[in-house]
């Protein structure tokens, strides 16, 4: 990916395909991930001896692709607050502390304030989903998430009739985050999603991938992923969730409003202005896909776009 000053993304996002995949059951009180042929791991320490991870469910939307190798999935990654080359993530997220952890919830909700990450995640059921998460450069990957659909947390923080969005941002820490040294993007990183998209059943909020705690260079302690779009939607290391009457400005819309729109859903017909979004190629395959509208999942999200012109908002 060519970075610029004013910041070049690609395009990136998911999907799933079918039900399907089957691994372990979550329950219990609360967090985090299973281990993956290990069983049940320590939970991350922000959660340890409070939380126990048993196993995790198969959640209604996990996709019977063959999964991307784990050592790609955290060592080719995009997180540009560890640096613009795909492999500085890896290399510098390490360092982040994500124990303790906190999410400011704020706007136009009944609850509001700042929570702690096991208070978010008590009680809640986590599932994996199966997603092809498809990037700005146009590979693709397919991984196996952890989490819980973010419609969860909306509920739960009650939104008022006002919120029609939902805006969020990453970390700002200059000092953790080398690459917010840098005037690659205007720091913090933002991303915003309308209220529907928000609660669509696909859209969920990971704190796991392999059946292990997310890695920090893949948006530890929690991150989203929204399937149908290009994967700099879904934000990594969120602090803050803003419920808003008004559309968020993205981090990108603003490094770029003529190449990167507030919906950004992947769609093969709509070129980047830079470069046709019309294949993929997946990462360990030779050969380039060609890119599905929705990223495959048109039949379950398509209805939240009708009447509008996906040209103009792309
Ligand atoms: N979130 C933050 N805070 N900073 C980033 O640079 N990159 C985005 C997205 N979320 C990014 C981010 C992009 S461009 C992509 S493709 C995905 O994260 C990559 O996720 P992955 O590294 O887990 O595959």
């Amino acid at each position: 990916m060519l970075i610029r000053k004013s910041g070049r993304l690609t395009e990136s996002d998911v999907t799933p395909v079918e039900i399907y995949r089957r691994r372990r059951e979550f329950m219990k009180s609360g967090l985090m991930l299973a281990g993956a042929a290990v069983g049940a791991m320590l939970l991350p320490k922000h959660a340890t001896g409070k939380l126990k991870l048993d196993e995790v469910t198969p959640g209604p939307f996990s996709s019977n692709e063959e999964t991307t190798p784990r050592k790609d999935i955290i060592s080719y990654n995009n997180f540009y607050e560890f640096g613009v080359d795909k492999s500085d993530p890896a290399r510098h997220a390490h360092a982040m502390q994500t124990d303790p952890w906190s999410l400011r919830i704020q706007g136009e909700a009944e609850t509001t304030g700042t929570f702690t990450l096991e208070d978010i995640l008590k009680g809640r059921q986590l599932e994996e989903r199966i997603y092809r998460m498809r990037c700005v450069e146009g590979w693709s990957m397919v991984i196996p998430w952890i989490g819980f659909p973010l419609a969860d947390l909306v509920k739960r923080f009650q939104p008022t009739s006002k919120a029609k969005y939902l805006r969020f941002e990453t970390l700002y820490d200059p000092e953790q985050m080398p690459g917010q040294r840098r005037n690659v993007l205007d720091w913090p990183y933002v991303e915003g999603l309308r209220m529907d998209e928000a609660m669509h059943p696909l859209t969920m909020l990971a704190v796991g991938l392999y059946g292990d705690v997310l890695p920090n260079q893949n948006g530890a302690p929690i991150r989203l992923v929204v399937p149908w779009k290009y994967g700099f939607k879904s934000i990594k290391s969120i602090v803050s969730i803003d419920f808003t009457a008004t559309q968020p400005v993205t981090s990108w819309m603003r490094a770029g409003p003529a190449e990167y729109g507030f919906y950004s859903n992947v769609n093969p017909q709509v070129p980047h202005p830079r470069w046709s979004q019309k294949r993929e190629r997946r990462i360990g395959e030779l050969r380039k896909r060609k890119t599905l509208m929705f990223n495959g999942y048109a039949e379950q999200v398509a209805s939240l776009y009708t009447g509008m012109d996906l040209v103009k908002n792309f």
